[in-house]
């Protein structure tokens, strides 16, 4: 197939995704079907990059694969000098779940932070108008590209390059804020931002892979209040102009300093139970987490946690049986037993016991009602 055959042929596959996210439920809105039928990925996305086994990235032009385009496939877009992808167009089915939850109405002014590729700009502009959408990137050339791109397809909302945590105080109030990046809690700009019966729905996240989306609806001036959505997403981590790039934990290796011992606890790669992970972070401080790789069968042998004090512990599994290592200032096995430990007692809370709280003094996660068990987001509670 060659190129401007692809080209002309967007519509057909925009028009069979919708259908696709229809028929899987992602979509219920005829209007949000509309709007996937109608917005051209491949030029709001012309390049994307893959990574291969050693970590290379390699571009390729989506006007030549209008399949993968027009799928629910989250497409990288842009790598940092470190070789960190730090923007992408967000898996469509994705953004699909979180436009019907965001419940975004014609008639809303809606601002988005995370512009990015300007997907889901688009998105957003052909359901609701231009004049009614916002975005904000912390790239300027981000920005600089999706305008251009935008206006090709006949969309000119307001874009602006700067930190979203700000929010866009100068086109606020806005009945739907919608972040596509995550943060560890609501910058409160935000909650001065949104309209009296407005809705934030935004991704929490306190650590690596721990934390959810959650939508949020204002009780008062002062508090909003809402639960974590049952099917977990993450999105990437918010940056800030005067980030200092994180020093990675050196990687320990067994020997002077660990202690060894067995674990009866069943699930050595606990990150994989996304609430408990979330939990596990919320209360004992964030850790970061990875597979351990044989060296010759590039097969995981075990889990490896770290904490920035320094503490670390390395899960071993051989014959069902898991041994447990672990060095640094402080026992972080002992830490993650404890909070599983906790978790079961409280009944292995999925996502749909969680929620938040989030007011002036303090942001609150709390399990089952906002007056019941609750955990301060930077500290905990009670
Ligand atoms: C997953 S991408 C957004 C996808 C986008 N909505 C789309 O449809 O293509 C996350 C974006 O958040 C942006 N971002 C990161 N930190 C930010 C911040 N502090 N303020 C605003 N945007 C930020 C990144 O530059 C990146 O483009």
């Amino acid at each position: 197939m060659t190129t401007t055959r692809s080209a002309l042929d967007w519509r057909a596959h925009a028009q069979r995704l919708a259908g696709q996210l229809v028929a899987s439920g992602d979509i219920r809105t005829p209007r949000w079907r509309d709007a996937i039928a109608a917005v051209p990925r491949h030029l709001l996305v012309p390049t994307a990059y893959e990574q291969d086994h050693s970590g290379r990235w390699t571009p390729w032009s989506t006007v030549d694969d209008l399949d993968r385009v027009y799928s629910p496939e989250t497409l990288i877009t842009d790598i940092d000098p470190a070789g960190i992808a730090v923007s992408s167009s967000t898996k469509p089915d994705l953004m699909a779940r979180m436009l019907e939850l965001l419940d975004a109405r014609p008639g809303h002014r809606v601002l988005e932070i995370g512009t990015g590729t300007g997907y889901n700009v688009g998105l957003l502009a052909h359901a609701l108008g231009e004049e009614n959408v916002f975005s904000v990137d912390i790239d300027p050339d981000l920005v600089d590209a999706a305008r251009a791109r935008l206006a090709v397809a006949g969309y000119h909302p307001t874009l602006v390059a700067d930190d979203g945590a700000g929010g866009v105080p100068e086109h606020a109030p806005y009945d739907r804020i919608i972040a596509t990046c995550s943060a560890p809690r609501v910058p409160w700009a935000w909650v001065e931002q949104l309209a009296d019966e407005g809705v934030i729905l935004a991704d929490v996240k306190v650590a690596a892979s721990a934390g959810n989306l959650v939508r949020l609806t204002r009780v008062d001036e002062d508090t909003l209040v809402g639960r974590f959505t049952t099917r977990w997403a993450g999105f990437m981590a918010m940056r800030h102009h005067h980030d200092i790039p994180t020093a990675l934990t050196p990687i320990p290796t067994r020997g002077e300093g660990a202690t060894y011992r067995t674990t009866d606890l069943d699930t050595p790669r606990v990150w994989e139970i996304p609430p408990l992970w979330f939990l596990i972070n919320l209360w004992q401080g964030p850790v970061g987490f990875g597979y351990t790789l044989d060296s010759d069968t590039r097969q995981p042998t075990g889990a490896l946690y770290t904490a920035a004090d320094g503490s670390w512990c390395h899960t071993i599994t051989e014959s069902g049986r898991h041994t447990v290592a672990e060095g640094g200032p402080r026992r972080l096995w002992s830490t993650i037993e404890h909070a599983a430990t906790r978790w079961r007692e409280l009944d292995e809370p999925d996502w749909d016991r969680l929620g938040l709280t989030v007011s002036r003094a303090e942001q609150t996660v709390w399990i089952d009602h906002p007056d019941g068990p609750a955990w301060n987001l930077l500290a905990e509670r009670r």
